[in-house]
């Protein structure tokens, strides 16, 4: 399963960049203006910035136009920023029609806002790279977020669909680990939850007995 960070903040993509099994990061409006990055040009160097940190993973770039000729202006020109560059679109209609379009000129995408299996058939079938189903924000309103991304992986590998599965909304190491359990071929989260898949304290106690009883003969 390969691991994308959640975020916009460059010293956290830097962090886990730097731990080595970064393989991409996604970005969404909310995360953007959460870092204060606004205008149009920065918020171009602000992507730039990003690939060029995580060199060769895909890097998604999400469009903020609705219909269809907006989308596929505003997308062409993020592509063309970097080779890295995903094209973020949401799951409505002029979306699907984009996200066809892209794929027959060869521009990677990511179908975000999926909340439902149908949503995402549809954008696999319009040849979507990604699709991203939010999980956490599903449990949130107490549905099953994590029964979603089984049941798209299971319709995709049913079909032998290449879209890949990226799981997104990811809140606790469990979703982490449990999508890793289903099959999903990316999870995106947040850095505190990719590092909390570190913890463990037998961990902690085991390497102090070590350290402790290695430092009793040797000082
Ligand atoms: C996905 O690409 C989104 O950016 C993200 O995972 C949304 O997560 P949230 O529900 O924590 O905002």
């Amino acid at each position: 399963m390969k691991f994308f960070i959640d975020t916009a903040n460059l010293q956290q993509i830097m962090e886990a960049q730097e731990l080595g099994i970064l393989d991409g990061v996604t970005t969404n409006p909310s995360l953007m203006a959460k870092e204060g990055i606004k205008g149009d040009a920065n918020i171009k160097k602000h992507y730039v910035d990003i690939c060029n940190i995580v060199k060769g993973g895909d890097i998604s770039a999400e469009v903020i136009a609705t219909d269809f000729d907006g989308i596929v202006r505003e997308g062409e020109v993020l592509a063309a920023l970097h080779k890295q560059i995903v094209v973020k679109v949401p799951m409505i209609k002029d979306g699907i029609k984009a996200i066809k379009y892209f794929s027959s000129k060869g521009i990677k995408t990511n179908c975000t806002l999926v909340f439902n299996a149908g949503q995402a058939l549809l954008a696999a079938k319009a040849g979507a790279t990604y699709v991203s189903p939010f999980l956490g924000r599903l449990d949130d309103i107490s549905s099953d977020g994590l029964l979603l991304i089984e049941q798209i992986v299971h319709i995709y590998r049913q079909y032998n669909l290449p879209t890949q599965v990226l799981a997104a909304s990811i809140r606790h190491t469990m979703h982490l680990i449990k999508c890793a359990e289903i099959g999903a071929d990316v999870a995106t989260c947040p850095l505190n939850v990719i590092t909390g898949l570190l913890k463990h304290p037998l961990t902690d106690a085991g390497l102090a007995q070590f350290l402790a009883d290695h430092a009793k003969l040797n000082g």
